[in-house]
């Protein structure tokens, strides 16, 4: 495994990258869901490129930039054993070289609702990196999960809105045996904190259980919620995330506090 920490290193291993090349950018602290993210690019591509770079731009004043989990040398482990062949590690200098880029991607009014609502100006840091990363190391396939539907959705609609050359691949969330969604800010969470934090999943689950249109999954949803954590904010939308059907296909998304820690979860439903 060629492990590349400057756009020289990178140049040179991904030349040297024959066949399908995929890409599954991360920002460290890798976990189960990565490891699924990285099987299914090897299963779809003949070479994966793994980045880890914790984006600056994408953290507001008040989060959690600084205390964000960084795990180098086990996430170098979890690449190795998982048969990565590049992972490109770059520095905030190597990837900002001429301070924050005053040119960035507009996410448009998606990237205004939900995460965005509450997190301004945190697409517009997501989609530029993205699309430097995707400029820089240049794969066939790029690998996002589901747990981030939002960037998902958005990250999908750069590449068909400026005809990027990549095809965008979605994975479903990996999830603890209680039905926690897997996220390095789990880590962030006490016993008791954990234990209450599975109220995200169950109240999704109670959602896509419900009959009765949308206003029935919403209710159910809110009422399995109970009353521990802090919601932020309960969505029912089309699977694109905009308006929800009355009946059909579509994403039921969550985000909400445990003590300090902000989770998100969505799932797909149909409405019945
Ligand atoms: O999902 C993430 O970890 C980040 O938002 C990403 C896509 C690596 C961009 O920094």
């Amino acid at each position: 495994m060629i492990v590349a920490t400057n756009r020289a290193e990178l140049s040179d291993a991904r030349v040297k990258m024959a066949g399908t090349v995929a890409v599954v950018m991360t920002m460290g602290a890798l976990h189960d869901g990565h490891e699924a993210l990285i099987r299914a690019a090897a299963e779809r591509a003949d070479r994966v490129l793994v980045t880890i770079f914790v984006n600056p731009l994408q953290f507001g004043p008040n989060e959690d930039f600084d205390r964000y989990p960084r795990t180098l040398d086990a996430d170098l482990a979890v690449c190795a054993r998982n048969g990565v062949d590049v992972v490109f590690t770059p520095t905030r200098e190597e990837m900002y070289p001429h301070g924050e880029p005053s040119i960035r991607v507009s996410p448009g009014p998606l990237g205004d609702i939900l995460e965005g609502a509450s997190r301004p100006g945190f697409f517009n840091g997501v989609l530029t990196v993205v699309l430097k990363l995707l400029h820089l190391t240049r794969p066939d396939l790029a690998f996002f999960g589901e747990k981030d539907y939002q960037q998902l959705t958005l990250v999908r609609r750069m590449a068909r809105d400026t005809d990027l050359p990549v095809r965008i691949v979605g994975v479903p969330t990996v999830r603890e045996a209680d039905g926690l969604a897997r996220s390095s800010r789990n880590r962030y969470l006490d016993p008791a904190q954990r234990r209450a934090a599975v109220a995200l999943s169950a109240a999704l689950a109670a959602g896509a259980g419900a009959t009765g249109g949308p206003d029935a999954v919403l209710a159910a949803a809110r009422a399995a919620l109970g009353t521990e954590v802090e919601l932020d904010y309960l969505a029912l939308t089309d699977p694109e995330l905009g308006p929800a059907p009355a009946s059909g296909p579509a994403r039921l998304l969550i985000a909400a506090r445990v003590g300090s820690t902000r989770l998100i979860d969505n799932t797909a439903l149909e409405i019945a």
